[in-house]
């Protein structure tokens, strides 16, 4: 095998798995086929069952890694021709053709991929800059289906963030969320630094006070207990204001809900993301009632009470009617904001096919 492609496929590996994926699941796997393929497959079961509708988590997750991995393989000299034809688990298809080069933008977004981190912290209460503005706007680009915007108005901000965080309110109440949520939480640096599918605990950004709160939230009855007497709605507003701290939210629509757009949806959020970080500006997804809300209306809500049922709806169509959108699919915070006091760990790159 050529030792100075299979060095490289390492390299362009290693840079898509720098990219996000819900709860840092890294649903994704890679194979060389010599001499110049490499394929980007998905492992949608890493994913949140309950949430996880159409896979589109995994598959955002996938499309973002695969902008990384075309930016890394452009700045080593190829210029990766990308085909998305695949069937099951294999999502898109790199040949490696020599003869790349990054352009100046994209030079950029090059640099930002492994400083590219979550930041859940409150976010200085500022304007975005002009600047960053049209740099974001520009970074997104025209995808044909998706629809790109940025909301500034104070107003939206603090009825769509309060919206959103019904989504903490429900898996505080919510036995099955609640598992999910809690059982995907690192609670020492042992287990962040060892790279698997989690949350660390101070990625999370609590204060003090909220995180042994929250250490003793994890046992269900507890946690069923304070529901009783109104914690989830206390900390949902809580949520809601520390989100509409930022200086925009961001908003992904799509015309068509099928494979091709969840991962051309999670390039779009990748070179967004870079592109913010390039500016020394911070982000967090925020979209979890945008999952809950799918899943509802697929009638995967089994797992939900019918009130629970009633307030996902209502608080998607109070986003609806706030964004004037049809079908908001995915949602982040962007602003200023000093560094996360910690960041996600990855696993090394699972690459079938190199030596
Ligand atoms: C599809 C998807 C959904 C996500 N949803 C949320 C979310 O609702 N809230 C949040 O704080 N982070 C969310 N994240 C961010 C991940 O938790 C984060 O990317 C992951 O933990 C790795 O950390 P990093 O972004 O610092 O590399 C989401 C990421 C993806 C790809």
């Amino acid at each position: 095998m050529d030792v100075e492609y299979s060095e490289k496929v390492v390299k362009i590996c290693a840079a898509a798995v720098a990219a996000p994926s819900g709860d840092n699941s890294q649903p994704w796997r890679f194979v060389f086929r010599a001499p110049d393929v490499l394929e980007f497959h998905a492992i949608p079961e890493k994913d949140n069952v309950l949430l996880n509708v159409d896979e589109s988590g995994t598959l955002i997750a996938l499309g973002a890694a695969i902008q990384n991995a075309e930016l890394e393989a452009k700045a080593l000299g190829f210029n990766p021709e990308v085909q998305y034809d695949g069937e099951n688990s294999l999502i898109a298809t790199f040949i490696l053709h020599k003869g790349g080069i990054l352009s100046d933008e994209e030079k950029n977004l090059h640099q930002a991929i492994l400083l590219r981190h979550s930041n859940r912290k409150e976010y200085k209460k500022i304007s975005l800059a002009g600047e960053d503005r049209e740099y974001l706007l520009r970074a997104a680009g025209k995808v044909p289906g998706i629809s790109f915007s940025l909301v500034e108005e104070q107003e939206s901000k603090n009825l769509i963030s309060r919206a959103l965080t019904t989504m903490e309110e429900i898996a505080l109440k919510n036995k099955s969320l609640h598992n999910l949520f809690f059982e995907s939480i690192f609670w020492s640096k042992e287990q962040n630094v060892a790279g698997g599918s989690g949350l660390y605990i101070r990625t999370l950004e609590l204060p003090p006070p909220a995180r042994l709160l929250f250490k003793i939230l994890r046992y269900w009855p507890v946690a069923n207990l304070l529901a009783q007497i109104g914690l989830p709605k206390m900390v949902a507003e809580i949520n809601a204001k520390q989100n509409a701290s930022a200086s925009a939210l961001g908003v992904l629509a799509l015309d068509k809900f099928n494979r091709a757009s969840y991962v051309e949806a999670g390039r779009l959020l990748e070179r967004v993301w870079l592109a913010a970080t390039s500016r020394g500006m911070s982000l967090q997804i925020v979209t979890g009632l945008l999952f809950l809300a799918r899943a509802v209306e697929r009638g995967n809500s089994s797992a939900f009470s019918i009130e629970e049922c009633a307030s996902v709806r209502e608080a998607y169509s109070r986003i609806q009617e706030g964004l004037k959108v049809d079908e908001p699919f995915l949602m982040f915070r962007v602003g200023y904001a000093t560094s996360p006091s910690a960041v996600s760990f990855r696993r090394a790159p699972i690459i079938t096919g190199i030596r």
